[in-house]
């Protein structure tokens, strides 16, 4: 099987959806790998490393062309190259497709009879651990997130105890403990600062602790935060209102402030008012990681850093990009992992019993198979 690796062209995109040691590494099973010239630039992968590893450098439409399945880092409505008019029935793509919120590019990729895989789906099964981008994405999503926190903080991190005297450390409330929240946790342990979380998921209490940091707690029903997968789901209006009440009795002891709470597929819940951020120390800085999701801050403006009553808060969009190198290491081994159980024998095996399989792909045979995308085009979503 031929599988085409493209460019990226969404604005400010450095990823790579496959770097030349996993292309080689495919190519070793029996791949035949085929690379856009300049794709794995931005992420510090030359055309020559590609070929070394036994790829085939080509443009994008002989990329495309020459290939059974095309893999690219995201596809989104801003980002759709001319190249996929290329794309043919049958074929395969794996992708960040976020499909509900790119309902034209899905009803695209049915009409053009593509088999769509969106990476964002692949559930967190014990299974798909070794594929589960977003995991993969989210650890460095948390670590980036600490670090420019201390990069912006006018503060030291860890305590010093110096001739000019003792300074303490700083302090650090993560919200939200998932797999973003816990690694800035580690990565804020590690550079000194005394770190709290708090999670509407009491599961999470072992983890944080575990990692040395204090568990925030609020007094919840359980079965108003979990849902029976054990992800949070949105939290009833009287437990919105406790956590807002507790979140900003500490936002007043802390000197950073990194949110990663999400719901998936919703907009980030708002967690911290403008108010809220006025009770911080001046200095004080806010890394909102659901800003692409709108935020969890009210005076987060995604994209952008902000200063607001004297604390910097840091709409942040482009971590992924900003550490290009690992990022693309990461997900190049998910997709690898994604592709051996799509194809264990070279060729796509189609199992639909298979949950990987089956929650990842949106589009297949002119049809869209993912029911909330399909219902959103229903109520007249797409064009
Ligand atoms: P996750 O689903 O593992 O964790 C989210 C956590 O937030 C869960 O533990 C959940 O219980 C918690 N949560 C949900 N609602 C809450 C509430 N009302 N109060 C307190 N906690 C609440 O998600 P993951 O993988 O850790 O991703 C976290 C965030 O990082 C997401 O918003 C994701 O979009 C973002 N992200 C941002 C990037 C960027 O460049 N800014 C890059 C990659 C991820």
């Amino acid at each position: 099987m031929k599988v085409a690796v493209l460019a990226e062209s969404a604005v400010g995109e450095r990823r790579v959806a496959l770097v030349p040691e996993v292309a080689g590494a495919l190519g070793t099973k029996g791949f035949e790998i085929i690379v856009q010239s300049g794709a794995g630039q931005p992420a510090g992968s030359t055309d020559e490393e590609y070929a070394s590893a036994g790829a085939k450098v080509l443009s994008g439409a002989e990329a495309i062309a020459g290939s059974d399945m095309v893999l690219r880092v995201i596809v989104d409505s801003g980002s759709v190259p001319d190249d996929f008019a290329h794309l043919r029935p049958g074929q395969a793509l794996i992708a960040f497709l976020n499909p509900t919120g790119n309902l034209p590019v899905v009803q695209r990729l049915a009409e053009q009879g593509v088999s769509a895989f969106a990476l964002e789906l692949i559930p967190r099964i014990t299974r798909a651990q070794s594929m589960d981008a977003l995991s993969s994405m989210s650890t460095i999503a948390g670590y980036k997130a600490a670090l420019l926190a201390a990069n912006h903080l006018p503060k030291f991190f860890p305590m010093l105890m110096t001739a000019a005297g003792t300074l303490p450390p700083a302090r650090a409330l993560i919200i939200g403990a998932g797999v973003a929240g816990l690694q800035a946790i580690a990565t804020c342990k590690r550079l000194g600062a005394i770190v709290e979380a708090f999670d509407v998921r009491p599961a999470v209490k072992e983890q944080v602790e575990s990692l040395g940091a204090r568990f925030v707690e609020l007094k919840v029903s359980l079965d108003d935060t979990e849902d029976a997968s054990g992800y949070a789901k949105e939290v009833s209006a009287d437990t919105h209102v406790a956590e807002l009440e507790l979140i900003a009795t500490r936002m007043a002891k802390n000197d950073v402030v990194i949110t990663t709470a999400l719901i998936p597929g919703k907009r980030a819940p708002i967690l911290i008012t403008r108010d809220m951020v006025g009770r911080m120390p001046r200095g004080s800085v806010i890394v909102d990681l659901a800003a692409p999701a709108g935020g969890n801050c009210e005076a987060t403006v995604p994209g952008q850093t902000v200063v607001e009553q004297g604390v910097t808060i840091i709409g942040a969009t482009s971590l992924l990009s900003d550490m290009a190198s690992d990022a693309s290491r990461m997900l190049s081994k998910n997709i690898f992992e994604f592709i051996m159980n799509l194809a264990p024998e070279g060729e796509i095996k189609l199992d639909l019993e298979d949950p990987i399989i089956r929650d990842t792909l949106v589009t297949h045979e002119g049809k869209i198979l993912h029911e909330p995308t399909r219902l959103a085009i229903e109520r007249g979503g797409a064009a």
